[in-house]
C-alpha cells in the first residue's frame, strides 16, 4: 500500500459539511487512529473473504453472516489468498493489546490483522462499519488505515432481565448492537424482588415461584376477573445457548445473583431463606424492599448451591452477587441474627453482610472465579481481591481504587439508561433525571483524583438499564440507542479522541446500521423541541427551537411543509401571529436526521399543560410512571414525585381566566420506599376521597377547592373544573395542583390542566 495516498486524520466537522471535503468514514467507536486515504475497494459477491487459521476463520465467517444479514451480499469463504480480496489473519505483531488490530483498505484489497480472535473480530466490526453504498450501488470500502484498540478492558452493558423479562432472541438481537459497538460485558441482572429469571435444577420452586408475580393493579387482573401473572424465566439450555452466542462475539456474560437484598423472589419461593420464615409473594411494587436473605449456614450453603449452578453456565471469570440497597432493619430487629452476629464475632449488620460477601468470595475463589459486587461491598471489610462496580457515583470506585481493588465506573447520574435521554414530553417510563448523549459523551471514567498508580484499578465502564418502567422490548431499544454509541466512545476511543462535535457528526451513519439490525433507537436525540411563549391578548407566541443533543442546524417552517435543507435555518426565537403551525428538524450534511417534530399553537393549546409540561413541586425531575392499564397496548404516562403529590405550572398568565379544568389520572402506589418513608409529604384530606387543590405556588394560598371522587371515570380520568378568585387574574402566577389525603393505596396525578378564559376575554378573543 502506498502510504503517500494518505491523510493524517484531521478531518473535523466543518470540513464533512462540504462536498469536496475529505470526508474520515464514520466509524463508531472512534478508530485510535486512522488515516484516510483515496478511492475505495469494491465489493461485490465475487470477493473472495480469505481467512489464515481456525480463528480468523469463524471471524470471517461472523464477517459473512453480518454483510448477508445487514447488506443483502453474499460473501464466499476463500480457501486460498488471492489478489483483491479482504484477507482476515492472526499477526502476532499487529497489535500491543490483544483485543488491538489494524485494518489496511486500498483500491486493491483490505487486510485485517489482530494478534488474536478478540481484535480481529473488532476489525471485521470496523470492515463492516466502512462497507458503504457507492454511487454505482456497488459496496465501497473507502482506503484507509487504521491502527485500533480499546482504552478499557471492561466496556460493560448490564441488562435487568428480574423486573421485566426479555426473550431468549431479544437478548440475541442485543449482543449483536453490543458487538457492532464492540462491548465485551453482558451483565445479566438475573435475580431480584420481582423475579426470578435463572433456572437453577436443584431449587425448581425459584422458577416455579420466583418466577411470577402479579403486577400491581388493573394489569394483574385477568379477563375473568381473577390475579393474571406476569411469568418468564431462562432455562439452563437457553442460558448456555446465550453465552455460547455471546462468545462468539467476544462478549463474555457475568450474570448477577444479587445478595443478601433484592432477595423477595427468592424468599417467596423457600420462606426458610428469609428472616421471618413466613411466606411472602414475590414482589410487584418497585423501590426497596426489607426481605434479606437469612444469613445462617442452610442459606449460605443454599446460595453456593446456586453458585454451583450458575458457575457450570458462565464460564467467564467474572460472579456478580449484587450486595446493593440491603437495607438492615430486619437483620436489627431478628434475635436470631443478633445472635448469630455474636456467635461470629461481626460488631453490626455492615460486618455481617461484609461476612457473607466475604464467605461467597471464598467459594467463588475455590473455584478459580472473582467476585464482583455493587459498591456497597466496600461498606464492610473486603477481601482484596474482590471487584466492585461505583454506582452511588464514582465515590466507590475512588474508594475501591485506593483501597487496591479493580473498579467498573457505572456512576447512576450518567450511565443509567433508565433516565430518559432528553426533555421532551414523548420520552417513556423511566426513572428521574435526563441522561443526554452528551452527559454521556463527556463522563472520564478514570476519576482525577486517583494517583497514577491507583489509575490502572479503573478496569472500565459500563451502563446499566434497569427495567421496572421498561415494560417492553421496544422500550429497552429506545433506551438504549443510540446511548450506546456514546457508551462505546468512552469504553474504547482513547481519550484525546474524545470529541462531541465530531460524534454528533459522525452519530447519523450509526442509524442505517441500527435499522439493518432490526434494532428501534430512539429519535428523541434528533428531535427538535417547538417551545412556545403565548403572548394571548396579543394572538402573538414566540417561538423557541432546540435540539437535546446540540444539533445546532435546525431548519423550520409555518406554512405546513416538512422542513429541507433549504428551509429557514434557525438562529433565535420569532414572534409568530396566532394560529401557528411550526415543524423544525435537526440538518446534517443536508439530510433531516430524522422525521419533523411539528407543533401547532392557538390560545387553547397555550392555555393547556400536559403531565410533561409541568414541573415538580420541589424542583427536582420526576420518575415518569406508567398506568396499571390497560394489560395489552398503550397506557397513559405520568410524570410524578411520589413523595409528594404536588405539580407546577410556573408563571402562568392568568389574565382573563375565570377557571381552571384538572384531567387528573389514578395510579396503583407501589412503591417500596424503605428509609426514604420519612420524606413521604401529603396534605391530611378534609373529605372522605380527598381534594384536589389550586394553590398560588407550592405553599401558597389556595386559589380553589374541589372534592375528589372515590375513583376516576371508566376512561381512568377524572376531570374537575374549579372557578379561579378574579383578584388572582394576573400575568404570571405559579400555579400549583395538589392532591390532599393519603397516596396509598392508589395515587391521583395530574394528565392536563387547562386554563379556561372567562366571557369578557372570550368575547374580546372571538371579535
Ligand atoms: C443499583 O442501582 N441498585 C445497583
Amino acid at each position: 500500500m502506498n502510504r503517500s495516498l494518505f491523510h493524517a486524520f484531521t478531518v473535523c466537522v466543518l470540513l464533512l459539511a462540504s462536498p469536496l471535503a475529505l470526508a474520515a468514514p464514520a466509524l463508531i467507536p472512534a478508530p485510535a487512529k486512522l488515516q484516510a486515504g483515496d478511492g475505495a475497494f469494491v465489493v461485490d459477491a465475487r470477493t473472495p473473504v480469505h481467512a489464515e487459521g481456525a480463528a480468523a476463520r469463524a471471524v470471517a465467517e461472523r464477517f459473512v453472516e453480518y454483510v448477508a444479514r445487514t447488506r443483502d451480499l453474499n460473501l464466499h469463504i476463500a480457501s486460498k489468498r488471492a489478489n483483491g480480496g479482504i484477507v482476515f489473519a492472526i499477526d502476532r505483531k499487529a497489535s500491543s493489546n490483544p483485543e488491538g488490530y489494524s485494518l489496511q483498505a486500498d483500491r486493491n484489497g483490505v487486510i485485517v490483522k489482530a494478534p488474536d480472535a478478540r481484535g480481529l473480530f473488532y476489525g471485521a466490526i470496523t470492515l463492516w462499519q466502512l462497507l458503504e453504498a457507492g454511487s454505482d450501488n456497488a459496496l465501497h470500502v473507502p482506503a484507509v488505515r487504521i491502527d485500533d484498540a480499546p482504552r478499557f478492558g471492561w466496556r460493560g452493558l448490564m441488562l435487568d432481565s428480574a423486573r421485566h423479562f426479555q426473550t431468549i432472541e431479544e437478548i440475541k438481537q442485543l449482543i449483536d448492537a453490543m458487538a457492532l459497538h464492540k462491548l465485551n460485558v453482558f451483565h445479566w441482572h438475573l435475580t431480584d424482588d420481582q423475579g426470578w429469571r435463572i433456572e437453577i435444577k436443584r431449587y425448581p420452586k425459584l422458577t416455579e415461584i420466583g418466577g411470577c408475580r402479579v403486577p400491581a393493579g388493573d394489569a394483574g387482573i385477568g379477563a375473568d376477573g381473577k390475579p393474571h401473572q406476569y411469568c418468564g424465566y431462562y432455562t439452563q439450555e437457553q442460558i448456555r445457548d446465550v453465552v455460547r452466542y455471546a462468545a462468539e462475539r467476544q462478549i463474555t456474560v457475568v450474570p448477577e445473583i444479587d445478595v443478601p437484598g433484592h432477595a423477595t423472589a427468592a424468599i417467596a419461593a423457600y420462606p426458610e431463606l428469609g428472616i421471618s420464615g413466613q411466606a411472602l409473594s414475590v414482589g410487584n411494587d418497585w423501590g426497596v424492599y426489607p426481605n434479606l436473605f437469612k444469613p445462617d449456614d442452610a442459606t449460605m450453603t443454599f446460595l453456593e448451591n446456586v453458585l454451583t449452578e450458575v458457575i457450570a453456565l458462565f464460564p467467564g471469570r467474572y460472579i456478580h452477587i449484587g450486595g446493593d440497597e440491603a437495607v438492615k432493619d430486619q437483620w436489627q430487629a431478628s434475635a436470631q441474627v443478633q445472635a448469630r452476629m455474636r456467635a461470629l464475632g461481626v460488631r453490626d449488620e455492615t460486618q455481617l453482610q461484609a461476612w457473607m460477601i466475604a464467605r461467597l468470595n471464598h467459594f467463588l475463589e475455590a473455584h478459580q472465579r472473582r467476585l464482583i459486587g455493587w459498591d456497597e461491598i466496600l461498606d464492610g471489610d473486603l477481601p482484596a481481591d474482590a471487584t466492585v462496580m461505583s454506582w452511588r457515583g464514582i465515590e466507590g470506585g475512588i474508594a475501591a481504587a485506593r483501597g487496591g481493588h479493580d473498579a467498573v465506573m457505572t456512576p447512576s447520574n450518567l450511565l443509567y439508561l433508565n433516565r430518559p435521554q432528553s426533555d421532551l414530553p414523548n420520552e417513556p417510563p423511566s426513572h428521574p433525571g435526563t441522561t443526554t448523549l452528551r452527559h454521556i459523551y463527556d463522563y472520564e471514567p478514570v476519576p482525577a483524583t486517583l494517583a497514577p498508580k491507583q489509575r490502572r484499578h479503573i478496569i472500565g465502564v459500563q451502563a446499566n438499564l434497569w427495567t421496572e418502567h421498561v415494560r417492553t422490548f421496544a422500550r429497552v431499544q429506545h433506551m438504549l440507542f443510540p446511548r450506546l454509541a456514546a457508551v462505546a466512545e468512552i469504553a474504547w476511543s482513547p481519550a484525546e479522541r474524545k470529541d462531541y462535535r465530531d460524534f454528533l457528526t459522525r452519530l447519523p451513519a450509526q442509524l442505517p446500521r441500527y435499522r439493518q439490525l432490526g434494532i428501534a433507537y430512539a429519535e428523541t436525540p434528533f428531535q427538535v423541541w417547538i417551545d412556545g411563549a403565548g403572548d394571548i391578548p396579543d394572538d402573538k407566541v414566540s417561538i423557541t427551537l432546540s435540539n437535546p443533543s446540540g444539533y445546532e442546524d435546525i431548519r423550520y417552517t409555518t406554512d405546513g411543509s416538512a422542513p429541507t435543507a433549504q428551509s429557514q435555518r434557525y438562529t433565535e426565537p420569532f414572534v409568530l401571529k396566532l394560529p401557528a403551525e411550526v415543524k423544525a428538524a435537526v440538518f446534517v450534511a443536508e439530510q433531516a436526521v430524522v422525521a419533523a417534530s411539528a407543533r401547532d399553537f392557538d390560545p387553547v393549546s397555550l392555555r393547556t399543560r400536559g403531565n410533561a409540561m409541568l414541573a415538580s413541586c420541589n424542583g427536582e425531575a420526576m420518575l415518569r410512571i406508567e398506568d396499571d392499564g390497560p394489560r395489552e397496548g398503550e397506557r397513559a404516562i405520568f410524570g410524578a414525585d411520589i413523595l409528594n403529590p404536588c405539580w407546577l405550572w410556573p408563571k402562568a398568565d392568568l389574565r382573563g381566566i375565570a377557571a381552571i379544568e384538572v384531567r387528573a389520572g389514578r395510579l396503583p402506589y407501589n412503591f417500596q420506599l424503605a428509609h426514604d418513608e420519612a420524606k413521604r409529604k401529603f396534605q391530611p384530606a378534609a373529605s372522605p376521597a380527598g381534594e384536589l387543590e389550586i394553590r398560588a405556588g407550592c405553599d401558597g394560598e389556595v386559589l380553589g377547592r374541589a372534592r375528589l371522587p372515590a375513583r376516576p371515570g371508566a376512561d381512568g380520568f377524572a376531570t374537575l373544573k374549579l372557578p379561579l378568585p378574579l383578584r388572582k387574574q394576573v400575568a404570571a402566577q405559579d400555579v400549583c395542583i395538589v392532591f390532599t389525603g393519603d397516596t396509598r393505596p392508589a395515587m391521583w396525578v395530574v394528565d392536563r390542566v387547562t386554563l379556561l378564559p372567562g366571557k369578557r376575554a372570550a368575547t374580546r378573543r372571538a371579535r
